[in-house]
């Protein structure tokens, strides 16, 4: 590849300033034409639906804390469990994933000694990793302890010695299909070691955030192994937490949270629950469950549908990175995903924070550098989020442009700091 000097890269980059460009690969939510894929969803239902098949009343109380049969039946299909195993809740699963912590903090779960607020709880999370979780996590009072996100999951080496080694350590928190943002699947055999591994803590739970156990970008698709499935079979049923939601299926904030666990931890959590809320908002869950079931081909119907949408997206991010950066590893590599919502470049040089700045100022809003670790400190200084969900297709492609641009400056200039 023949390589522009500093000086070209930087006139092609003031070229790029002229333009006053306001593009933004910062946010990680679906598109307008994703939206529109779900506005039947908007009139769907109508008097006849008062009474659900299940014979539910939507308009009263009664129903449910874990939420509607016909809901919990469309949902465990998302997450490979039993109908049994979920509870449906409202319109986001931080909300279910930050309860199922603040009761755990304030009155331990099922096999808790203590409420884990009284043992300086700390958890194991993945880097990178998703920005909420970390801050959720801290503002809640845990301790964070990173391990590497690696193509086969959380680096188990290093999750299997911590989890040995501490009471305090109470979990581990990660995205276990097309992890935010590597895109990386848990493997087998990690799963597998997550359910068995001999844990110092009695309650060690495993939040497992499945935000994108369905969005597949192609026919290629990853599968994991249900992790319900394998903590059952390794003897520690209660071990594990599953989250999802449809925020990325239909409407983003207005959609439908739901979680998976242990009938027994279904059991132990209502009855928490219970006293927060007389159950969770049925119409908008009977809402869901229509408009899914009613689409054509179902929930694979639509997931396919937003496929169509997202995958020349990520194409062009691929397709630029590789024209403009090489396939070498000189200025970066990055993620392929199969699936997701993101693309996780990291920098040969510590530039992460240079790049951001510099795409900025040429009119480029991305995810800020080190935000893809605990308390948005990167110690290789090297990880970028990509997030080309939300712009036209036109305009990631433009925004990658200059993005790889700012890499080879921020590089170059890295390399050769007299030149600056
Ligand atoms: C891994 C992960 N979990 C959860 C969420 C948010 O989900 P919800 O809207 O259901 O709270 C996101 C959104 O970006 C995410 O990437």
């Amino acid at each position: 590849m023949m390589m522009d000097s500093l000086q070209t890269l930087r006139k092609k980059y003031q070229a790029i300033q002229a333009m006053n460009l306001n593009l933004n690969m910062q946010r990680g939510q679906p598109s307008d034409a994703d939206f529109d894929l779900s506005n039947g969803m908007l009139n769907i239902l109508a008097e006849g639906d008062l009474v659900t098949p299940s014979g539910i009343a939507l308009r009263n109380y009664p129903g449910g804390q874990a939420g509607l049969p016909e809901a919990r039946e469309l949902f465990a299909t998302v997450l490979g469990v039993h109908p049994d195993e979920m509870i449906v809740g409202n319109n986001a699963s931080l909300k279910l994933m930050s309860n199922t912590f603040m009761w755990a903090l304030l009155r331990g779960l099922q096999h808790s000694e203590a409420p884990w607020v009284s043992q300086s709880p700390k958890m194991i999370v993945t880097v990178p990793g998703y920005d909420r979780h970390f801050s959720l996590l801290d503002a809640l009072g845990f301790e964070l302890l990173t391990v590497p996100m690696t193509p086969d999951g959380p680096d188990m080496d290093a999750v299997e010695k911590l989890a040995a080694s501490d009471p305090a350590i109470k979990g581990i928190t990660f995205v276990p299909t097309y992890s935010n943002p590597t895109g990386d699947t848990v493997s087998v055999e990690t799963v597998k070691r997550l359910a068995s591994m001999k844990t110092a803590a009695p309650d060690f739970t495993i939040f497992a955030d499945d935000a994108y156990r369905v969005h597949h970008l192609g026919e290629d698709r990853d599968d994991p192994p249900n992790l319900l499935r394998a903590c059952e079979a390794a003897g520690n049923p209660d071990r594990v937490y599953l989250f999802g939601s449809t925020s990325k299926i239909t409407f983003a904030g207005a959609g439908i949270g739901f979680m998976a666990t242990s009938q027994a931890n279904v059991a132990y959590l209502t009855k928490l629950t219970g006293f927060q809320s007389i159950g969770p908002n049925k119409i908008e869950q009977y809402r869901h469950v229509k408009f899914i079931s009613s689409y054509a081909d179902g929930l694979e119907g639509l997931m396919r549908d937003h496929a169509a949408n997202l995958r020349p997206k990520f194409e062009a991010v691929q397709e630029v990175l590789a024209r403009e950066l090489g396939e070498d590893g000189r200025f970066a590599t990055w993620s392929k995903p199969k699936g997701g919502y993101f693309v996780s470049l990291d920098t040969a040089c510590p530039v992460a924070d240079r790049v951001v700045a510099l795409a900025k100022e040429a009119g480029v809003a991305l995810t800020p550098a080190g935000a893809t670790y605990p308390h948005k400190k990167d110690p290789n200084n090297s990880n970028i989020r990509l997030s080309p969900s939300r712009p036209p297709v036109d305009e990631v492609a433009q925004a990658m442009e200059v993005v790889a641009l700012c890499v080879k400056i921020a590089t170059l200039a890295y390399d050769a700091p007299v030149a600056e």
